[in-house]
């Protein structure tokens, strides 16, 4: 039987060695290990053999079972990788071409939407987008925002951190972009910053990746009266209303002094939620004037130089304009939902022709 073994074993090493793609591979272990394969056979021929030759037979054929199981995997995951390959070269996308006239089963995302919405008043209003990468280093995340290690105020932020660093994390939040901005570019300063921010929480209003935009002012004379100015016109345009009522409440935030949190005027009339003065308060924002330390931790002198900054969430606010309850059914891919809150794809939000048409109508 030996003898057998081994010339199976040399014509299935090189069968395998030689198959070209999976078909012929499959067909190589239908033929060894499958129900009538060769392998299989000699393994079912031992029970003719005496107590002692079997054992000894069972064995050696184990091996060489094992031996040839472990040849085919191999082989299978390098040609799968091939193909893969060869498919990835094969295959492009031209995205020059032009939209394909059924636009209209897409729907744009509530956060793309909402994004796009606050870009565009921001834009108008002469700032610039700022970005920075998600994977962020502990000096811009922390350390430069006037958070070093130990300080309490990292505990406001249940950090993701990657794997085997201490330095690198998931950011907690677009602040980091304001330092990327000064460390790179000498005032004025006028930014905002979108983009993804990761926690480790998850309720109705709070999922581990959500979406934040950060503003950043500096200049030489850019003060409170700047600050609020910029958020009531903001707030105005968005929520496409002039009753717009803010209020700004005393708050804590390391890499700004003083800092506030601002609330919008709203009510909750009859389960409706809507923007407007006199009735109740929901909160919205943070906001304050930069903090010294963090303009001297970009380089730049805080007795010449002096700014305001705010950071909020941008599903947030897409839950506020647009009625949407619960932040988690955001991510979860859900074809009804996204057909019933998304946007449609080539109404593009601009100032003069209505961000939203009056939040809903382009749905
Ligand atoms: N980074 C803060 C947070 O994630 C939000 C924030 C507050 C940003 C105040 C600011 C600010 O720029 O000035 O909770």
């Amino acid at each position: 039987m030996e003898q057998q073994i081994k010339e199976m074993k040399q014509t299935l090493i090189q069968a395998i060695q030689q198959a070209e793609n999976l078909v012929a591979l499959d067909e190589i272990r239908v033929k060894s290990l499958g129900k009538n394969g060769c392998i299989t056979g000699l393994m079912k021929s031992i029970g003719k053999l005496s107590a002692e030759e079997r054992k000894s037979a069972g064995q050696i054929l184990n091996v060489f079972k094992d031996e040839i199981a472990t040849l085919l995997d191999d082989k299978k995951q390098t040609l799968e990788l091939q193909e893969m390959n060869e498919r990835l070269a094969s295959q492009t996308v031209d995205i020059t071409l032009p939209v394909r006239p059924n636009t209209n089963i897409g729907r744009i995302h509530p956060v793309s939407q909402v994004t796009e919405e606050m870009l565009t008043i921001f834009a108008q209003m002469g700032f610039e987008v700022a970005e920075g990468p998600d994977i962020e280093d502990d000096f811009h995340n922390f350390e430069a925002l006037n958070i070093p290690a130990a300080h309490p105020a990292r505990q406001m932020q249940a950090t993701f951190f990657m794997e085997n660093t201490t330095d690198k994390v998931l950011r907690t939040q677009t602040s980091g972009v304001q330092i990327r901005t000064m460390e790179n570019k000498k005032p004025p300063i006028k930014i905002v910053a979108p983009g993804r921010t990761y926690r480790r929480d998850y309720d109705m209003t709070h999922t581990p990746m959500f979406h934040q935009i950060e503003g950043l002012v500096i200049d030489t004379e850019t003060n409170l009266a700047h600050l609020k100015s910029t958020l009531v016109e903001f707030m105005k345009l968005f929520f496409e209303t002039d009753d717009v009522a803010l209020r700004f409440r005393p708050s804590y935030f390391p890499f700004t002094e003083p800092s506030y949190e601002a609330d919008v005027g709203c009510s909750r009339e009859n389960g409706e939620f809507k923007i407007k003065s006199g009735a109740g308060w929901c909160e919205l924002l943070g906001c304050g004037m930069v903090h010294p330390n963090v303009l001297r931790n970009c380089g730049l002198d805080p007795n010449i130089y002096q700014g305001f900054a705010f950071g909020c969430g941008i599903d947030r606010f897409a839950m506020l304009k647009y009625g949407i309850p619960d932040l988690r059914s955001f991510f979860d891919a859900d074809m009804r939902w996204i057909r019933h809150y998304g946007f449609l794809p080539l109404d593009i939000p601009t100032i003069t022709s209505g961000l939203s048409l009056n939040g809903g109508l382009k749905r």
